[in-house]
C-alpha cells in the first residue's frame, strides 16, 4: 500500500497566543506543522504539538526581515504547503510620537514585509501546486484608526485588505484566502506592546483558543473573513458606520497610557 503523505500546515508566529491555538487546530486534524517563531520558545511549543502524532519542524527566524523569511522558505524544501497560517505579528502602544521608531519600524517589518514576503512565495508555490489554503491574522484593528496604536492599526488595516483583494485575484483558482479579525485576545500581545496600563489591555479579553477555533475553520471552509467573537462583529459592524474622527476619539479610551481600570475585571 502507497503512504500518503500527510498534509502540510506552516504557521507563524506559532510559540504562544494565536499562533500556538491555530497550531494546535492544524495538529489535531492531523496537519505535520512547521512552525516558526523568533525566540527558543518554539521549541518547547514544537514539543507540545507533537503530542498529537503529527510531525513538527521549528524554524528560529527574525520574520520581520526577508533573510527570516528566506530562512523559513527554504526550510520548507519545495514541500507542497497545504495550510499557510500567516500570524505573526506585534503591537506597540504609547502615542506615536513618543514611540521609538526602531520598534516602529519592528511592527511594520513584522506585520506588513514579512507577511507580505512569505504570503508571495509560498502563494507562488501554491499556484505551481494547483492548490493551498492562506489563513492571515488581520484584525478588527484594522478597521479603526487606533489613537495610541496609530501604526499597528495601520498595519492591521492593509493585511485585512491585503487579504481580500488576494482572495479576489485568486478566486478561480483552488487556493483560498482567509482573514482572521480577532478583537482583543488574551495573549502574550499587550505585554510585548507595552499596553498593560490601558484599558484594552488590562480589562477581560477573548480566548485565543476559541478564536483559532473560529480561524481554522473558516479556513477550512474557504470563507473569505472572520470576526471571532459576537461583540467583535458588533464592533466592526459599528466601525463602518461611524466617521474616523469619532473611532479614533473611542480608541483613544481603550488604548490611551493611564487607562486601565484600577483593578482588573475577574
Ligand atoms: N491579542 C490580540 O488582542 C490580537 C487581536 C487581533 C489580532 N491579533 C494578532 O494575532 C497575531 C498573534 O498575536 P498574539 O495575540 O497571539 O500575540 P503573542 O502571544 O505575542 O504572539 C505573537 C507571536 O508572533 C511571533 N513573532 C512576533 N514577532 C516576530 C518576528 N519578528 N519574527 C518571528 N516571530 C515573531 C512571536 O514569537 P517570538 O516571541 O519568538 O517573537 C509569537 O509567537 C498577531 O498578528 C496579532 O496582531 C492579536
Amino acid at each position: 500500500m502507497r503512504d500518503t503523505p500527510a498534509k502540510l500546515a506552516v504557521v507563524t508566529g506559532a510559540s504562544t497566543g494565536i499562533g500556538l491555538e491555530l497550531a494546535r487546530e492544524c495538529a489535531k486534524h492531523k496537519f505535520d506543522l512547521v512552525v516558526a517563531a523568533n525566540e527558543p520558545q518554539i521549541d518547547s511549543a514544537a514539543d507540545e504539538l507533537r503530542r498529537e502524532g503529527v510531525k513538527v519542524e521549528t524554524v528560529k527566524a527574525d520574520l520581520a526581515s526577508l533573510a527570516g523569511v528566506d530562512k523559513l522558505y527554504e526550510k520548507l524544501g519545495g514541500r507542497p504547503v497545504d495550510a499557510l497560517l500567516a500570524n505573526a505579528g506585534r503591537g506597540l502602544g504609547k502615542a506615536f510620537l513618543d514611540q521609538d521608531f526602531a520598534d516602529i519600524r519592528c511592527v511594520i517589518d513584522t506585520n506588513v514585509t514579512g507577511t507580505v514576503y512569505l504570503v508571495h512565495k509560498v502563494g507562488n508555490e501554491m499556484r505551481r501546486h494547483g492548490q493551498g489554503r492562506i489563513l492571515i491574522v488581520g484584525s478588527i484593528a484594522g478597521f479603526m484608526p487606533g489613537s495610541y496604536q496609530a501604526v499597528y492599526n495601520g498595519t492591521k488595516a492593509f493585511l485585512d485588505s491585503f487579504s481580500y483583494a488576494l482572495r479576489e485575484e485568486l478566486k478561480h483558482t483552488d487556493i483560498t484566502v482567509t482573514c482572521l479579525m480577532p478583537g482583543p485576545t488574551e495573549t502574550e500581545f499587550f505585554r510585548r506592546a507595552g499596553m498593560l496600563d490601558t484599558k484594552v489591555g488590562s480589562e477581560e479579553k477573548d480566548d485565543p483558543a476559541q478564536v483559532a477555533k473560529n480561524g481554522f475553520a473558516a479556513m477550512m471552509a474557504g470563507e473569505g473573513g472572520v470576526v471571532s467573537g459576537w461583540q467583535n462583529k458588533l464592533q466592526a459592524a459599528a466601525a463602518h458606520v461611524l466617521p474616523a474622527a469619532a473611532l479614533a476619539r473611542r480608541h483613544t479610551k481603550e488604548a490611551a497610557p493611564g487607562t486601565a481600570k484600577k483593578k482588573a475585571r475577574k
